[in-house]
């Protein structure tokens, strides 16, 4: 059978990074990883992925693009983004190719923008592109649950990169229910230099003696935020349970929280397993003056909630 013939010149994918605004962590389960309860919300800032057609073999092409408010330099992104074979747009493309059948190559060009491994979910999204914008680029239909159980190979987050917006994630975080923002927010991002592994600090969370009803408790809570459209405020009630795991990181993370209360962001946050930490911008004040006041080098972000996860572009 001959490899299908590209549907488009050339597609561009726009991959929004992700705030957890809650995040509770369950019992680590039967095939090693953790319930979770946690709330996903979409955020303006997005990586590029351009994706053009090839005969065969993909090719992936990454570069930097700095748009943090202040101080961010190539350090805060492309440190940590894995090249080569072990990216997560070259993963989600092979496992792609081997699951549709013969479809030709593809040449991919990355424009980073979202720091990596800081809980923004920046490599989810890049992999949720490449399978849209590929099984755009090719024509592919995979059914939901397939394109779900592939997105789930992949990572936890990439079945909510896929699906954007705000959503209650249960399960692995791919139980997702999508609900909505009463209100959109403004939020400032501050990207430490440190990063915590995220398997590290799941073994964390197992050496605690949490009890399994306060557990049951946060996720009542968050079943609850998930049938309703929801405030930013509400959401960042459930907590983070890695925030009580940051162990020889915990002085630097509450430095960084008081450096960002004092500078007037409200209801701060770490986003999933770290190192990332946020918080509101209120509606009334200038992002830029609360940035301009914050004591610290760290790279700041200025982001709006966003109701997409991904837009696709085809380009002819
Ligand atoms: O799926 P993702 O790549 O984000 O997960 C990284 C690691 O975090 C997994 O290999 C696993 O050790 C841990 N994890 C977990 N429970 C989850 C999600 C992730 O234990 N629900």
């Amino acid at each position: 059978m001959p490899a299908r013939i590209a549907a488009a010149r050339r597609v561009r994918v726009e991959a929004r990074a992700k705030l957890n605004l809650g995040l509770a962590v369950g019992p680590r389960r039967p095939d090693g990883f953790h319930e979770l309860a946690t709330v996903f919300q979409s955020i303006s800032l997005a990586d590029t992925l351009e994706i053009e057609p090839r005969r065969s073999g993909f090719s992936l092409e990454v570069r930097h693009e700095d748009v943090s408010l202040r101080g961010g330099g190539k350090r805060a992104t492309l440190r940590f983004v894995p090249a080569g074979d072990e990216n997560l747009v070259l993963r989600a493309a092979r496992r792609l190719a081997a699951r549709a059948g013969r479809i030709g190559g593809a040449r991919f060009r990355l424009v980073k923008r979202i720091p990596a491994r800081a809980g923004l979910g920046g490599g989810s999204a890049d992999a949720a592109a490449a399978l849209v914008g590929l099984s755009a680029l090719y024509g592919l239909r995979l059914r939901p649950e397939a394109r779900l159980a592939l997105a789930l190979e992949l990572g936890a987050d990439v079945p909510f990169a896929l699906r954007g917006g705000t959503a209650l994630g249960l399960g692995r975080g791919e139980r997702l229910r999508r609900t909505g923002l009463e209100r959109p927010f403004r939020a400032l991002i501050a990207v430490p230099a440190w990063r915590i592994s995220t398997p590290w600090a799941f073994g964390r969370i197992d050496r605690r003696k949490y009890g399994l009803t306060a557990w049951k408790a946060k996720r009542r809570f968050a079943q609850v935020l998930g049938r309703q459209r929801i405030t930013a405020e509400r959401a960042l009630r459930l907590g983070n349970d890695f925030e009580d795991v940051l162990e020889s990181r915990r002085s630097d993370y509450l430095s960084l929280r008081h450096r960002l209360e004092s500078a007037g962001v409200c209801g701060i946050r770490m986003t999933g397993s770290g190192s990332a930490v946020f918080g509101i911008v209120s509606p009334g004040s200038s992002a830029y003056k609360v940035a301009g006041r914050f004591a610290g080098k760290e790279p700041l972000f200025l982001v709006r909630s966003s109701r997409a996860g991904l837009r696709l572009h085809m380009l002819r």
